[in-house]
């Protein structure tokens, strides 16, 4: 009822603001289609209702990594023991793959290729260790450490640690030592061309660089991950979403030196939900468009999110040049704190030694809504839509929007950027341009009466009672 109210609702805000603004119809299509994306993923429950391996040992077939001679003590090699169970495993089906709890095993940068077998559990109750040295990382493998790939129905599980070991490496970095070559760094967990997997319950800590990269993946389920990395190393992500459709991330806890949570290019219908994030530097869409490559990012929601201590809170950023866009994003039941930039959107992105020029192509950002955001910002700029001359952001749409600043007041920066804001929206989004400058003008009476029904609307829906929340428990 909830959903369908909602979808109703979008419907006729589309029809009431073509109407008062005497213009075409305000076509927010993607917006409409995130709705029904919601209902989508409470029917997902089946599909991902494998149980826990315990539950029906029975039929399992148990590998664990000791009897192939892992050891444990965190010192000796146990590399080859994973890659040997690995292959049993994978070639068995119904197997277990289990990492044994209270232990440490030190593995270094390692394939894990699929096909494998039917229903296979990766249970990780212990520790996974990457040697600390980088001048002794395989030369071969520079960009991974456990790289898992071109599985289907696969269940990563347990409360182990997946610990990268990555305070050498961030020493390393250019970002740290402007004297030191920048070169990429492993990431910590991989998955990568693979289907209808779920992570549950892992912590991934201390990576290299990016903690746990999702990579040309459909139909995706994490849950209950934490990642955890001091707020001064670099690049060092939470999750990165690339080339991927169909994920769910839910009940995380990210606090990284970069982005909590990253999404690229050719990733769709991404939905996360109840996410805390910080420090790090916020949720982010991007960085897209760099080296004028062509950026695609469609049907992203955030929905319930805590972000604390944080560079950034809600973020699109693209580079100058780039082409392709970001189209259908929903952000909603976000709570900020000490947030230095809440709500932002930069086509002026540049994380580069030397300044970006201005370029006329950009990767376009349109049907944006953010609904229901508030808590407290760092900065005087609540709000920033910096968006390219040439290409500017349309659609953007802000509701229930309350943040403050402790000592000082908020505004709002926009360049470049089309949309509206209705109900409370503090601090004021008067600088987006409108359509539908000429009637607010014209015709003012009819459009305080038109935003009136709005208003009610919008009361209406939020005092609908939510059950989803009784639903998502259940996964
Ligand atoms: C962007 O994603 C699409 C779809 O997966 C892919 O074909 C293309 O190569 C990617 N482009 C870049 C620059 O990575
Ligand atoms: C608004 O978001 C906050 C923070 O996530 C949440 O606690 C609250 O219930 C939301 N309000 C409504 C009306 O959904
Ligand atoms: C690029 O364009 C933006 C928006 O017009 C402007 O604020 C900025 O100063 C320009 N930067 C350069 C380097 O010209």
């Amino acid at each position: 009822m909830d959903k369908l109210f909602i979808i109703s609702f979008l419907g006729m805000l589309a029809m009431v603001y073509g109407v008062a603004g005497n213009m075409a119809y305000y076509n927010i299509g993607m917006l409409e289609e995130l709705e029904r994306f919601e209902i989508e993923e409470e029917n997902e429950v089946d599909l991902f209702g494998m149980p826990l391996w315990t539950s029906e040992r029975g039929n399992k077939v148990l590998v664990n990594v000791d009897s192939f001679g892992a050891v444990g003590d965190g010192v000796s090699d146990d590399t080859q023991a994973f890659v040997n169970a690995w292959g049993t495993a994978c070639s068995t089906p119904r197997s277990v793959l289990l990492v044994p709890l209270g232990r440490s095993y030190l593995v270094s940068a390692t394939k894990f290729i699929g096909p494998c077998q039917d229903k296979l559990i990766i249970q990780i109750d212990g520790t996974i260790k990457a040697p600390d040295e980088p001048e002794n990382w395989d030369p071969k493998l520079p960009r991974i450490w456990l790289d898992f790939s071109k599985l289907t129905g696969v269940v990563f599980q347990g409360n182990g640690v997946i610990d990268g070991s990555g305070s050498k490496w961030w020493a390393a970095s250019c970002k740290k030592n402007k004297a030191n070559p920048c070169k990429g760094a492993p990431t910590a967990l991989t998955i990568d061309s693979s289907s209808a997997v779920k992570v549950k319950g892992l912590t991934i800590q201390n990576s290299q660089q990016m903690h746990f990269v999702i990579s040309k993946c459909n139909s995706v389920r994490v849950s209950q991950v934490q990642v955890s990395a001091p707020d001064d190393s670099p690049n060092t992500d939470g999750i990165h979403i690339t080339e991927s459709t169909n994920v769910v991330l839910q009940d995380c806890k990210i606090g990284t030196g970069d982005d909590c949570i990253s999404i690229v290019n050719g990733s769709s219908s991404i939905k996360m939900k109840r996410i805390f994030c910080g420090p790090g530097h916020g949720i982010s869409i991007g960085s897209l468009g760099k080296d004028n490559s062509v950026g695609i990012v469609t049907k992203v929601v955030v929905d319930t999110a805590f972000i604390r201590d944080a560079t950034n809170g809600l973020r699109i950023k693209t580079w100058q040049g780039g082409r392709g866009y970001v189209r259908g994003v929903r952000y909603e039941n976000v709570r900020m704190q000490d947030v230095a930039n809440p709500i932002i959107i930069d086509q002026f992105y540049c994380d580069s030694p030397i300044a970006c020029k201005n370029q006329t192509a950009a990767v376009e950002v349109s049907e944006i809504m953010y609904r229901n955001i508030s808590g407290t910002t760092k900065s005087a700029k609540a709000m920033k839509f910096a968006c390219s001359d040439t290409v500017p952001c349309s659609k953007i749409i802000l509701t229930n929007i309350y943040l403050e600043k402790k000592d000082g007041t908020v505004e709002t920066y926009c360049n470049s950027a089309e949309g509206f804001g209705y109900g409370i929206v503090h601090p004021s989004a008067d600088c987006l341009t409108s359509h539908d400058k000429d009637i607010a003008v014209t015709d003012e009476d009819q459009t305080v009466k038109e935003y009136s029904v709005i208003e009610q609307t919008v009361t209406a829906e939020l005092e609908e009672p939510r059950n989803e929340d009784v639903v998502h428990t259940e996964l």
